[in-house]
């Protein structure tokens, strides 16, 4: 493995070993205290065309308890803005002895293309509406963490399933691990792609958690609340968000969320402070996982 592109080219044995290897950088509250130095001497460049918090800080924070070293590039302020194609400012990255891209993009396809000119490992950390496998990673972890396995857990993903990345990683990573995949959005946000055709869908989360294990609460964008879109903002709650009365409700539910959430619109902020609410322990999941990665990479290569 010298990129890492898309789910679809892990296999279930490659995604079990990145878990077994990501498990063993966490405890039950948080990380290792003790940082490996798998990666000394590698350098990366973190290059994100999109706005990130999650996914840039903690590959930055892998990268350092690695022992390896990273920059990050922010289009903005940089020579794209006066029009530097994509393929030269990476061939000028490249140029800088990176041994490997971390890139953000909103744009489909463009990891693809890069990795086909680049030297450098090109690390997928978001593409458009098609792909976010470190996201779909962590996100397995988390629930084998929770549940102590994958298979036959009923996870039921939520919201804004036409523009998500993430529901399509999850999706496909999930499902081939054996969890029970369904999905609960309004007819405007539905997916249109065959890799949903045949699944569970529900009308309401409430009746979605009387099935569920985990609800996958994705971001819905205020923009997208409109007259062609949602009705209202009262309407979208009523059947697709988490109240902290439904949650007190079904406290064996489990509720996981990528990020960043919208509190006030897909779930109340009490939720975040219960029990049965895993944000935050995605977040550090992501480090461990994005850590087992990059080592998975680097080991592969070497
Ligand atoms: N989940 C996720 O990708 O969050 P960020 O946009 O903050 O990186």
């Amino acid at each position: 493995m010298r990129h890492l592109l898309s789910s679809q080219q892990l296999s279930v044995e490659n995604i079990t070993e990145i878990l077994d290897m990501a498990s063993t950088f966490l405890t039950p509250t948080g990380l290792q205290p003790t940082a490996q130095r798998a990666l000394v001497d590698k350098r990366f460049v973190l290059a994100f065309f999109e706005p990130s918090t999650r996914t840039r800080l903690s590959f930055e924070t892998a990268i350092d308890r690695l022992g390896a070293s990273s920059v990050v590039f922010s289009q903005a302020g940089s020579s794209v803005e006066k029009g530097e194609t994509l393929q030269e400012t990476i061939h000028t990255i490249e140029a800088m002895g990176f041994d490997g891209i971390i890139i953000r993009h909103a744009d489909n396809g463009v990891h693809e293309q890069v990795a086909s000119y680049t030297k450098m490992s090109v690390i997928n950390a978001g593409e458009g509406s098609t792909a976010h496998p470190t996201q779909a990673l962590l996100d397995a972890s988390t629930i084998r963490e929770q549940f102590g396995r994958i298979r036959g857990i009923n996870v039921v993903i939520t919201g804004d399933l036409l523009h998500s990345r993430v529901a399509r990683s999850n999706a496909d990573v999930l499902s081939r691990m054996g969890a029970n995949i369904a999905y609960c959005a309004p007819d405007q946000l539905c997916p249109h792609d065959a890799q949903f055709a045949q699944l569970r869908r529900f009308d309401n989360v409430r009746d979605a958690m009387q099935w569920a294990d985990v609800v996958y609460l994705l971001r819905i964008q205020r923009e997208r609340i409109s007259a062609d879109i949602v009705p209202s903002l009262d309407e979208y709650r009523k059947k697709y968000a988490i109240t902290r009365e439904l949650a007190l409700d079904q406290p064996h539910v489990m509720i996981m969320h990528p990020g960043p959430v919208n509190v006030g619109v897909e779930l109340d902020e009490e939720v975040l402070l219960a029990k049965q609410c895993l944000i935050h322990r995605q977040v550090t999941h992501g480090v461990a996982v994005r850590m087992a990665i990059l080592e998975k990479i680097f080991s592969d290569n070497d």
